[in-house]
């Protein structure tokens, strides 16, 4: 069964750009319930933590450079088959190859800086939201 919880994070470029309120409002038309949140910054070493299953594949220099470039916001959110129906609201990875509609292809300009995180699996997400929250930052 599919589980009720997914990890996002709105990325440094849709910060930057103003997209951080325009970003949150279509999370929650969207359905999604905010159980927890966070405006932080990550550090080069825990943006390469975080990412370090890409470690090998030759973006991953650029990715951990532009993570760490700015403040994000963290948050875990909360839909029936929140995991698959998140990336559907964020589209594909390649904000030019993103559906009409989603969230990187309204907000985001590349495929490096896409706006948006979406986790892949149940599995991944309560592992990402482990990574920025504790227990009791996390409400029902
Ligand atoms: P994410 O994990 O951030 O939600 O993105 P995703 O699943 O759609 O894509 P993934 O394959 O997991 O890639 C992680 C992030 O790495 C950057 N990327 N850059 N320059 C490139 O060719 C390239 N490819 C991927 C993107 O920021 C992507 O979201
Ligand atoms: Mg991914």
């Amino acid at each position: 069964m599919s589980g009720k919880r997914t990890f996002t994070m709105i990325k440094p470029d849709a910060v930057q750009n103003g997209y951080m309120g325009a970003i949150l409002n279509d999370i929650i038309a969207g359905g999604f319930r905010v159980v927890a949140m966070k405006y932080t910054r990550l550090t080069p070493e825990k943006a390469g933590e975080f990412y370090a299953v890409h470690r090998e594949r030759p973006f991953y220099g650029e990715l951990v450079e532009y993570m760490s470039s700015g403040p994000i916001v963290a948050a875990v959110l909360e839909k029936d088959n929140a995991v698959e129906s998140f990336r559907k609201l964020i589209g594909a990875t390649d904000p030019q190859k993103a559906e009409e509609g989603t969230i990187r292809r309204k907000y985001a300009k590349s495929i490096a800086a896409n706006a948006i995180h979406g986790s892949d699996s149940d599995e991944n997400a309560a592992i990402e939201a482990a990574f920025f929250f504790s227990k009791l930052e996390i409400f029902e």
